[in-house]
């Protein structure tokens, strides 16, 4: 038997219906369309209204269309990651919860938080346990409600992010030359002062106190975490590109995680390439943290083609960061769109 590797044989993505504009974020608070498109890039971002609804409708929605897409048997899906960092509950996983709507029989779920990088993480998660032998077939999710968990008073955090959910579907094969072929994941450890949320959590459980502060939300200090995105994954990307022979001639895309339009420019330069060649959503969707590089794959799908070489790349609360060099593994211009 050859040697097994792990391939993304389909993609699957959802947004929420209402969309929230620079122009009706003008309203809220103090900010302009041009502020936030001359600093950030983001023209509008999909928001979850409908009460009563998370983090898993968004990524059942999203692995729904995958497994149309694609006509998987749910019945032989080994295993289902769901990386988010807003989860429905506490607990149970929201993996959990999604593995349940999905009607998935013979799988294990679990979720993953790794913030922004959350995608990054769990393909290379997903990826080793496919070539360990053990499992053929799983599922990755990434899924975030950063609705939930932005404070739509604060201008310096509220026009940043939106919902959103994008699932891959990650299978055994022994064909040569596609899928996960290297990764470089790092967590630094030393973002916590920097980006994250106050309260909710076992330090600082809710209280009236913490609701009557204003505790639940997220919390960031947008220059230095910049800073830390764009050296990061300019560092990170170039390491990839240097050890796997990869440049401006043979790379087809850089998916980059959808934070900032100038951190994406600022590592499209480092590598020397042209913006057509690497994908951008954030003028539409804006941050959705871990649903960033699926979501951009969903919209991409269709320009992709056997052996194009991509490199993913992302940057988060902790930090977290990293790159990873994947040979795309099938003529996405034939798939049917769900
Ligand atoms: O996905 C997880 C990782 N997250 C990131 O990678 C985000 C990294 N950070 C960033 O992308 C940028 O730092 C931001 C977009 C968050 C902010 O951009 P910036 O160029 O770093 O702005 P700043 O925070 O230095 O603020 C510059 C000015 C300030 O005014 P003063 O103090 O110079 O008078 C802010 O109060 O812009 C002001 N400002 C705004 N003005 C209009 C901040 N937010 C807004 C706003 N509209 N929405």
């Amino acid at each position: 038997m050859g040697k097994i590797h792990a391939v993304i044989t389909g993609v699957g993505g959802y947004v929420p219906d209402y969309v929230l504009n620079n122009e009706e974020l003008s309203r809220m608070v103090d900010t302009s369309d041009e502020w936030i498109m001359t600093r950030v890039g983001i023209k509008e971002r999909h928001i979850l209204t409908e009460e009563g609804l998370g983090t898993s409708y968004m990524a059942r929605k999203a692995a729904k269309q995958l497994l149309k897409k694609t006509g998987v048997d749910p019945d032989t899906i080994d295993a289902l990651i769901v990386t988010t960092t807003t989860p429905d509950y506490k607990f149970p996983s929201t993996a959990s919860i999604v593995l349940g709507k999905l009607g998935l029989k013979n799988a294990f779920a679990f979720d993953l938080e790794a913030a922004c990088c959350g995608f990054l993480y769990s393909l290379d998660v997903a990826a080793t346990m496919i070539e360990s032998g053990r499992y053929k077939k799983i599922i990755v999710i990434g899924a975030d409600k950063m609705s939930s968990l932005v404070d739509y008073t604060d201008r310096a955090t509220c026009v940043l992010f939106g919902d959103g959910a994008g699932a891959v579907l990650v299978e055994a094969t022994e064909e040569e030359n596609v899928g996960v072929q290297n990764s470089f994941l790092r967590t630094d450890g030393i973002g916590l002062p920097f980006l994250h949320m106050k309260a909710g959590g076992s330090v600082c459980p809710p209280s009236h106190f913490t609701v009557d502060h204003r505790l639940h939300y997220l919390y960031q200090e947008g220059r230095t975490v910049f800073r830390y995105a764009v050296t990061s994954m300019s560092n990170d990307c170039a390491l990839i590109a240097e050890r796997n022979g990869l440049n401006k001639d043979n790379i087809r895309f850089v998916v980059p995680h959808q934070a900032n339009i100038r951190i994406i420019e600022a590592v499209a330069k480092r590598l020397e390439l042209p913006m057509e060649q690497v994908m951008v959503n954030i003028e539409h969707f804006g941050n959705t943290s871990a649903a960033t590089i699926p979501l951009a794959l969903w919209e991409n799908e269709s320009k992709l083609k056997k052996g194009d070489n991509l490199i993913f790349t992302a940057f988060g609360a902790g930090f977290v960061h990293g790159a990873s060099y994947y040979k795309w593994g099938y003529d996405g211009s034939t798939v049917e769109q769900g």
